[in-house]
């Protein structure tokens, strides 16, 4: 495995975050949640971030969304500054949004009525992505008829309905169960590369982090820098035995480290 520095140059591409900081302003002071953040992601990389619980991963994705302002520094994604919510993005977040007076089906439909995209073609695609979660038979049910990994699973078919060519994940898999989990994980590494998705995805599993990732980009404890970047020297398709490469275990034992778990 290699270390590169971060936001070095051989990653210019679809994403550039650059010195991004931010500072919430809160009762007890300002709270700095990230500080100097920069790195790149290239055109259809699959780059995956990993640190501790408030070290401000969320604040990064929603940035880079465009949902949230930066208190100083600048996100382009494709060349453009981004300045507020980009269209051309599938975003999942840590908890599911779902609107709770839709059906699932048409949770899942809303980027296409929001994006005025054609809506008998896309019922299809709605209705695949759901066979494809296993939630084709709760297509009529309401969010709060589904359990927490099962609304989790409608808002991936909602980030990915309009086909976007940026994935942006906030731990888009902690409320499943394990083979669920791993299920998604394969799931997801096929639409990626079948369709060359640009992708950012925010986990609490190192080895879900090595086992997706073309980069891993390992943060700091608040306010979140960035520790190091990694590169991921396994061969794709990933499959279930690379997880039994020593060069995969090798590179779990490294970021854990890194993030300072001293039993690994
Ligand atoms: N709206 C807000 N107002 C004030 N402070 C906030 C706000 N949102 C986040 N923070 C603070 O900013 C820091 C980073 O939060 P963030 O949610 O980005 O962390 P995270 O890395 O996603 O954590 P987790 O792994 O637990 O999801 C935390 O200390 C949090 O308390
Ligand atoms: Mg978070």
């Amino acid at each position: 495995m290699e270390t590169s520095a971060p936001g070095e140059e051989r990653h210019r591409g679809t994403i550039e975050v650059r010195s991004l900081s931010k500072v919430y302003p809160s009762q007890d002071g300002p709270v700095q949640a990230l500080s100097e953040v920069s790195f790149a992601v290239a055109d259809a990389e699959f780059v995956t971030i990993v640190g501790h619980s408030g070290c401000g991963k969320s604040t990064l994705l929603r940035i880079i969304a465009g949902l949230l302002l930066p208190s100083s520094g600048s996100v382009t994604v494709r060349g453009r500054g981004v300045s507020g919510p980009l269209s051309d993005v599938g975003m999942v977040f840590q908890r599911p949004v779902l609107l709770k007076w839709r059906t699932i089906f048409d949770n899942v439909m809303l980027p296409i009525e929001m994006l005025h995209l054609p809506r008998q073609e896309n019922r299809e695609r709605a209705l695949d992505l759901l066979k494809l979660a296993g939630l084709v038979d709760f297509r009529h049910h309401y969010p709060a008829q589904l359990s927490g990994g099962m609304q989790q699973r409608a808002a991936i078919c909602r980030a990915l309905i309009h086909d976007p060519s940026l994935l942006l994940m906030d731990e888009p898999f902690g409320a499943l169960d394990l083979m669920t989990r791993e299920e998604m994980n394969f799931e997801l590494l096929r639409i990626w590369s079948q369709r060359r998705k640009t992708t950012l995805l925010v986990t609490h599993s190192i080895s879900e982090a090595v086992f997706l990732a073309d980069r891993v980009i390992v943060m700091t404890p608040r306010p979140g820098m960035i520790a190091d970047i990694i590169d991921v020297k396994l061969p794709r398709p990933r499959m279930p035995e690379t997880k039994l490469d020593p060069r995969f275990t090798e590179c779990v034992r490294m970021i854990g480290r890194k993030i300072g778990l001293l039993y690994i």
